[in-house]
């Protein structure tokens, strides 16, 4: 299908990198937005794709150069937009399809690529299939777009995910006369990926956004397509037999496109997602995301490298995808019940934080909003192997309020300054979508973009620098990863090789400054340069390379074979502690007997210095 269409759009180069453009997302760096969170321009009280059109300078200063955006398709928004009730639309609240299409082409000339929800595990009840499906005769091809039954006794192997919400993956619907099936909230029937016409359908909504210029999907829910008595419905081959056609569409038809699986699983199941290089070029690594959260709080590395060794090799054209936060609650699903625990005593003690299975809070607030742990944390996300990603609003550090239900408290605007509403809507304060955060450690008085700009020292600006020197490599992105095993556990080091280039991370988990030896043996006479302020430090030599390192502090060094070493390093001595001349008659006391060492250096001063520093005799 799909021989005719739209001329490929141009996709302006990524900046500052020398992509390879078919593997460009290895050098992703992804922003995830709300739109209805970013900015309202008709001041309604919700954001809309002529704001977020207005912010896309915002985002390519950052030095992201991919955005993500979560669903703005017309919804009941009954799950935030993941039930969708027409694939190929724009749900009024946040505009037209030729805003979204203005919002593309503009990103586009930005150099920002932007990918969007593919959600087709289910649909809104609301959506016409869904009503045309349940008015439909039983075992007709209508019918059968959802999944049904006479019972609910089916598939009693198959876990709930929305634990806190629903008892039952099966509702009864009384004009049917029949229970559907569904993996999230019971508004949300799962389509029937048996149904060959299904498959048909989701291939006509991938080409709509394609063929607009849609550089990617992520695609969510994906382990649930298809569902067989006897398994617990997850990651069944049948189900990547979908994903194999969808990717093979996109290959026959399209150029550098990505499919991002959404997979909560464990690695080797979600290793299946790649495929042999045939099904998505990314995924999420779930079980990563906890356990760097544990690592700092037990102050040991041990769950990071445990996690990264568990996680098998996946196809060189593939790429993991990164992240700390994003607008769900922090999942504790891939973790043990031990670990849960742990998590939840540690980072939930207020029961209202949790949800389902997890824990619904950014950051900032989940770092104490700790200024070091913050860093911390992101010098992890940008330097581990894969893609980060960003969530909108945690690059100022923005707080959270989990008091306004479901997953809303980690959804709230944008904020942009200390005007009204944050500067996200000039409507009045009752008519926005959720408050924005008030409180008066992260409210939009005391943080926000506005006040972050303009103090070189904010967790903005700080930001900004740690991604621009991410840039300036492609280790970080398309690199091997290597750990080092120096006896301080509460040390994580590795090292990061691509080509020419190797770079080497070093973080103090702990809330106390750390030593550190390091084996670098392979890397002698190299000259560590410090990334982030160019600094040389001495060379590697034989012995166990030894560093200090403050708490929660960390370092990017790039092992370099064509740095100077510093040139302090050979001096047994430092200028300021050689001996000094005092010359208490001047130029004539040369000549006399009493000349006195002293404390400043004269060998490195100029005459004039000279003769103005001389003490005269009194
Ligand atoms: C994904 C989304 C989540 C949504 C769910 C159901 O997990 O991230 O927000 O509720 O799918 O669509
Ligand atoms: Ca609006």
């Amino acid at each position: 299908m799909n021989t005719v269409q739209a001329p490929i759009p141009d996709t302006t180069p990524l900046t500052g990198i020398n992509a390879d453009e078919a593997l460009w997302y290895k050098d992703a760096v992804i922003y995830q937005v709300n739109v209805k969170s970013f900015l309202d321009s008709n001041d309604d009280g919700i954001g809309d794709f002529k704001g977020l059109t207005l912010k896309l300078e915002y985002i390519r200063d950052l030095g992201v150069n991919t955005i993500w955006l979560m669903p703005f398709y017309p919804s009941p928004l009954k799950d935030d937009g993941y039930d969708i009730a027409d694939y190929q639309n724009v749900h009024p609240q946040f505009g037209t399809l030729d805003d979204f299409r203005t919002m593309l082409r503009e990103a586009h000339r930005l150099g920002l690529k932007v990918v969007t929800e593919l959600i087709i595990n289910h649909t809104s009840d609301q959506h016409p299939w869904f009503q045309a499906a349940r008015n439909a005769p039983a075992g007709s091809p209508q019918r059968d777009f959802y999944v049904w039954s006479d019972t609910d006794q089916k598939y009693l192997d198959t876990r709930i995910i929305f634990t806190d919400t629903e008892t039952s993956n099966w509702t009864w619907d009384p004009v049917a006369k029949a229970y559907y099936w569904h993996r999230f909230f019971s508004h949300q029937p799962d389509l029937n990926f048996d149904n060959p016409q299904v498959i048909k359908a989701v291939l006509k909504i991938m080409n709509f956004w394609l063929d607009m210029g849609v550089d990617g999907f992520r695609l969510d829910a994906i382990p649930y397509l298809v569902e067989r008595e006897g398994t617990n419905n997850e990651n069944l081959r049948e189900t990547h037999a979908v994903i194999k056609k969808l990717r093979a569409a996109i290959d026959a038809s399209y150029k550098n496109r990505f499919l991002l699986a959404e997979a909560n699983q464990w690695p080797e199941d979600v290793r299946e997602y790649f495929g042999d290089g045939d099904e998505c070029n990314m995924a999420y690594h779930f079980p990563l995301m906890p356990r760097i959260y544990m690592a700092i709080a037990q102050e040991d590395r041990y769950p990071i490298i445990e996690i990264i060794q568990q996680t098998p090799d996946i196809p060189e054209s593939c790429q993991w995808a990164i992240f700390l936060r994003n607008h769900d609650e922090l999942t504790l699903e891939m973790v043990t019940s031990k670990e849960r625990d742990y998590m939840y005593t540690t980072y939930a003690s207020d029961l209202q934080a949790r949800i389902n299975l997890g824990i619904r809070r950014r950051l900032a607030p989940l770092m104490e909003n700790n200024l070091d742990r913050i860093k911390l944390m992101n010098s992890l996300l940008l330097s581990m192997p894969g893609s980060p990603i960003l969530y909108y609003g945690d690059e100022i550090g923005m707080g959270d309020n989990f008091f306004i239900g479901d997953r809303n408290g980690v959804r709230t605007p944008m904020q942009w300054s200390p005007d009204r509403n944050a500067g996200f809507s000039r409507a009045d304060p009752q008519r926005l979508y959720l408050p924005p955060i008030m409180d008066a450690v992260y409210g939009y008085l005391s943080t926000n973009v506005e006040a972050q700009s303009r103090d070189p020292s904010s967790l903005l600006s700080w930001t900004k620098r740690l991604l621009a020197v991410r840039k300036t490599t492609q280790a970080f992105g398309r690199g091997t990863r290597r750990f080092l095993r120096p006896g301080n556990r509460k040390i994580l080091a590795y090292l990061r090789e691509f080509g020419e280039d190797t770079i080497l991370c070093v973080a103090n988990l702990s809330r106390s400054a750390q030593p550190v030896e390091l084996n670098l043996a392979a890397y002698k006479g190299r000259v560590p340069v410090e990334m982030l302020g160019r600094t040389a430090f001495p060379p590697i030599g034989e012995l166990p390379y030894l560093l200090t390192i403050s708490a929660y502090g960390f370092y990017w060094f790039r092992l370099a074979t064509d740095a100077a070493i510093p040139s302090w390093h050979e001096q047994i001595v430092s200028v300021d502690e050689r001996p000094v001349l005092v010359l208490f008659d001047g130029w004539m006391s040369l000549f006399r007997e009493r000349v006195v060492p002293w404390r400043i250096g004269i060998a490195e001063k100029t005459r004039a210095q000279f003769e103005t520093d001389t003490l005269p005799r009194h």
